[in-house]
């Protein structure tokens, strides 16, 4: 069995000209990068082309790109149609920001409302974070209660507006094993995570106990319900996490920003026939682009209306609806609502899935195979997973090697990230995958 240590050898023999860049970059931007999620140790790989669905790094590496920028990239890097809308934009409208409403913004709301399994209104945004922002928002200034509930290991952006606090309270659960610090970035303010509660994902009596005995101060539930593609939603949850909402009067926000079109064509929300009051989108929707939304029940979206009585939920943004994001966007979700594109793509992932799942069973190595549609991750783990604490229990040291014996072998995932899809990938780049995959479960089991 090859170890981990092993691969990184091999990954530091074949990328030195990524360490010197990385060495570089740390003399001006902190661990050398621009985010957090693009860090990994040693150092991150420096990419320098992409076409479809390859890319090559500085050292002239060539890689499968099984990370597509963390999900955005569903047609692959550069595809022809959102390249030419890009171009057609900046003659066509001669700018990339007018700062005034334009037509193509009531075209793309138009679009992305008709393809959602919900009705209402849309509000847009520059990125994921700020539309949870925006949604938490809209549901503690529609039930006037200060506090939010989130659940645990689920990620909503990176402020630190209760998305961050990570690990239930103690005195929440009444449980004296359960550790009680809680934020998950170093500043977040007391009141912050007094106003946050932490649910576990997957397990219905323990929500419907924390949300009644907090239904006074508890106005909002975020939830992503097709979570970081590294544990399967039971059905019969969210139908009844729905229910409870309703029941207590509580606004539900799905946070579709990953699962978004990459579960299926309507989400996880259209996949489980579960209606939210607010759907949060990002990522795929801009085609490369930043964005975000925020759609749903009209009432709730009207609340940042200027001409709400009562006065609006404020909400702004110079860049929203910036005019390539939009062309990118619309070109992107012109071919998402192609079915005849769609379902040949859906189904050549679900075959590259079972694939993955063959090669565990004949390598002997206890894994599973988990999340929906595209965007799925490869667990080293024997038990089943149905929350954020049983992912806990993963053979860290297994799943180590297995990163970075695809990082040398020219598969490109993102340590400890899942594996995304793009209609870029060809037959071929799966065969490739998966002969290569062969070899490495074989090295590290
Ligand atoms: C479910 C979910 N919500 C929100 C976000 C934040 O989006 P952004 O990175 O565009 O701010 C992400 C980002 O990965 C996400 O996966």
């Amino acid at each position: 069995m090859k170890s981990s240590a092993e691969f990184k050898q091999l990954y530091a023999a074949k990328t030195p000209a990524s360490r010197k860049l990385s060495e570089r970059a740390r003399q001006t931007l902190p661990a050398g990068v621009v985010a957090n999620v693009k860090y990994f140790a040693p150092y991150p790989l420096f990419m320098q082309r992409a076409v479809g669905s390859h890319l090559w790094d500085v050292d002239g590496n060539e890689y499968i790109d099984y990370c597509l920028a963390f999900g955005p990239l569903i047609l692959g890097h550069g595809h022809p149609a959102v390249v030419r809308a890009v171009a057609e934009s900046l003659a066509t409208w001669g700018t990339t920001i007018f700062g005034t409403p334009n037509e193509l913004e009531i075209q793309y709301a138009e679009k992305l409302m008709s393809m959602l399994p919900i009705t209402g209104k849309v509000r847009l945004t520059n990125s994921g974070s700020e539309a949870t922002y925006l949604a938490l928002q809209l549901g503690r200034a529609a039930t006037g209660k200060p506090a939010i509930a989130r659940f645990e290991g689920h990620y909503h952006g990176w402020y630190y507006e209760g998305v961050l606090s990570n690990t239930p309270r103690a005195a929440d659960y009444g449980d004296p094993d359960r550790p009680t610090s809680v934020a998950g970035s170093r500043g977040t303010p007391a009141y912050i995570l007094e106003n946050t509660l932490v649910l576990p994902f997957n397990d219905l009596d323990a929500c419907s106990k924390l949300l009644t005995a907090n239904r006074d101060r508890v106005g909002t539930v975020i939830v992503e319900p097709s979570p970081r593609a590294f544990y399967q939603t039971d059905p019969a949850f969210l139908e009844g996490l729905r229910a409870l909402t309703r029941e207590l009067g509580m606004v539900l926000i799905f946070d579709e920003v990953m699962s978004g079109f990459r579960s299926g064509p309507q989400g996880a929300a259209g996949i489980f026939g579960v209606e939210p009051d607010l759907m949060v989108l990002g990522k795929i929707i801009g085609g490369g682009f930043p964005v975000g939304a925020v759609a749903g029940r009209e009432d709730l979206l009207d609340l940042t209306s200027p001409l709400s009585s009562g006065g609006s939920v404020f909400h702004s943004g110079t860049f929203n609806g910036a005019v390539q994001v939009l062309a990118a966007g619309l070109a992107t979700l012109d071919i998402l609502s192609d079915e005849s594109q769609m379902r040949p793509f859906y189904e050549a992932t679900e075959a590259f899935k079972a694939g993955i799942r063959h090669l565990l069973t004949a390598h002997h190595i206890p894994g599973h195979v988990a999340g929906l549609g595209a965007n799925f991750g490869v667990i080293m783990s024997e038990t089943p997973i149905r929350n954020y604490r049983d992912l806990a229990r993963e053979n860290g040291a297994m799943r180590e090697a297995f990163d970075f014996a695809c990082l040398t072998e020219g598969i490109y995932v993102h340590p400890h990230k899942p594996f995304y899809t793009s209609l870029a990938h060809s037959a071929q780049d799966y065969e490739a995958t998966l002969r290569k995959l062969d070899q490495i479960f074989a090295a590290i089991s």
